[in-house]
């Protein structure tokens, strides 16, 4: 270990400045004016791979393109390797909030040392770059990676992964591997390192009631036809009842309850709600009655206006009865929910309750299952382990309220488990302006990455 720490500390500002190759690549996947960027960054990353000895490629699809890489070891004896990661990075708006340009990343020194701003620093592209420099490093110390190891990157991981389930079917065969190792998720502490054991799977639509052919006037009409904004309104609301929970059929049937043990390692986590609320200026949660705010973010499922529109938004007043009204609604899931079913539960609310006059339409944004990692495996012990190489304190096995659409596709494609082992914090503004990695984020994450290495060679 010693060798190997060595090395990535004496290469760990050249570390960094790969890093800040990949940042200044503005590979918004989502926006298709970025689309060269998108697959010059695809490009880069296969070249970094091809650079450390890796057989790379990058594929198309109908979408934004796949970074696959191989470095095949047949004399080994441990497991297959699977890293998954994403290369595409959230839109930058607000630009105006920025303290620095989005793609221009800079080192500066943050609440815990020195932490790198750009869009994706630690969703994702900070993350990818842990395990991709322990390659370089491991490689580079001990002249082979210690068994085989395939690399899958994508570029549609903020859009849903609509293209990647296909890819996965298609190519089931050369992705073949025993484990998937997965980092994007977060830690509870830059010395308190986490693997994520429950994400929360996601549903999303775009759903618009369209009543009178065009705006009316609200005197002349009002009172006496539909106005699609306030029935959307009431439609809405209708979604939670007093107690917070979500009334769509058969929302909670398969809504598994935490086991006493989780909830028993959740509960001695020390996880301090004020603190957290403090991240987004509250003071107070609010939710489903009677739980927790951990299991209001972790292990419950919800139901979310993301955005809302339709009628006049301009300055002044304007009289109108709008001709349509429009809302985005995401679903987070939890286990064993199916995103399939919500999204139908979702349609069948929408169209039984569509007021007379009205016509509705429901749009399907995307979405993905839910996931659960068994807790027993060995690969979780071993990932454990590794940690301890890195960082001060042991690993928590925690929940995580976002979403990895594929996660699920992996399991249900490839047919193998995946370990979310992540090294954000929740202070780095995912998504948000000014997103940041700290680097003894980095640099820990390279570190159990290589721990990671050795521990599944002993075997
Ligand atoms: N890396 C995040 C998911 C995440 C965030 C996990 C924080 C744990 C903690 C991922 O890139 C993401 O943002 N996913 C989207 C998926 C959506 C666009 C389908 C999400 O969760 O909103
Ligand atoms: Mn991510
Ligand atoms: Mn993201």
């Amino acid at each position: 270990m010693d060798e190997l720490f060595r090395y990535v500390d004496e290469g760990f500002q050249a570390s960094v400045e790969r890093l800040s190759q990949f940042l200044r690549i503005p590979s918004v996947g989502t926006d298709p004016e970025y689309d060269p960027e998108t697959r010059r960054c695809a490009e880069w990353l296969a070249s970094e791979l091809t650079g450390i000895g890796f057989d790379a490629s990058v594929r198309d699809t109908p979408g934004q393109p796949i970074v696959v890489g191989h470095w095949p070891n047949p004399d080994a004896t441990g497991p297959h390797l699977l890293y998954y990661g994403h290369y595409d990075v959230q839109p930058a708006d607000p630009l105006e909030l920025w303290e620095s340009p989005p793609f221009e990343p800079r080192v500066m020194e943050g609440p815990k040392g020195p932490q790198i701003v750009a869009r994706g620093a630690v969703d994702d592209k900070g993350q990818v770059m842990t395990w991709l420099e322990a390659f370089r490093a491991y490689k580079a110390v001990r002249g082979n990676l210690p068994f085989s190891i395939t690399v899958l990157v994508e570029g549609e991981e903020e859009s849903s992964s609509v293209n990647l389930e296909p890819f996965l079917k298609a190519n089931a065969e050369e992705l073949r591997s025993d484990v998937c190792i997965i980092s994007d998720t977060g830690m509870l502490d830059v010395d308190r390192p986490a693997i994520t054991t429950m994400l929360r799977g996601i549903v999303y639509v775009e759903v618009t009631l369209t009543g009178p052919t065009h705006d009316l006037h609200s005197g002349m009409y009002g009172g006496a036809v539909v106005n699609p904004l306030n029935a959307l309104s009431s439609l809405l609301a209708a979604l939670h009842d007093e107690n917070g929970r979500v009334t769509l059929d058969g929302f909670y049937d398969s809504v598994l309850e935490l086991t006493p043990a989780q909830s028993e390692e959740w509960k001695s986590l020390g996880f301090d709600d004020a603190t957290f609320l403090g991240t987004a200026g509250l003071s107070q949660s609010v939710g489903e009655s009677g739980r927790t705010v951990l299991e209001r973010i972790w292990s419950r499922p919800t139901l979310d206006v993301n955005g809302i529109w339709g009628g006049y938004i301009g300055k002044g007043a304007k009289t109108v009865i709008p001709s349509q009204a429009s809302a985005k609604l995401s679903c987070r899931l939890v286990p064993d929910q199916r995103a399939d079913a919500v999204l139908r539960s979702l349609k069948t609310y929408f169209e039984k309750n569509c007021p007379p006059g009205c016509r509705i339409e429901l749009k399907d944004l995307g979405k993905g299952d839910p996931i659960r990692v068994p807790a027993e495996s060995p690969f979780i012990e071993a990932t454990r382990r590794a940690t301890t190489h890195a960082f001060p304190r042991p690993a928590a096995l925690i929940g995580s309220g976002g979403s990895i659409p594929v996660a699920a596709s992996i399991r249900e494609i490839l047919g193998i488990d995946s370990v979310l082992l992540g090294f954000g914090l929740d202070d780095d503004r995912v998504h948000s302006p000014n997103e940041k990695f700290t680097l003894v984020c980095l640099e820990r994450g390279i570190k159990t990455h290589l721990a990671l290495l050795d521990e599944l060679a002993k075997k």
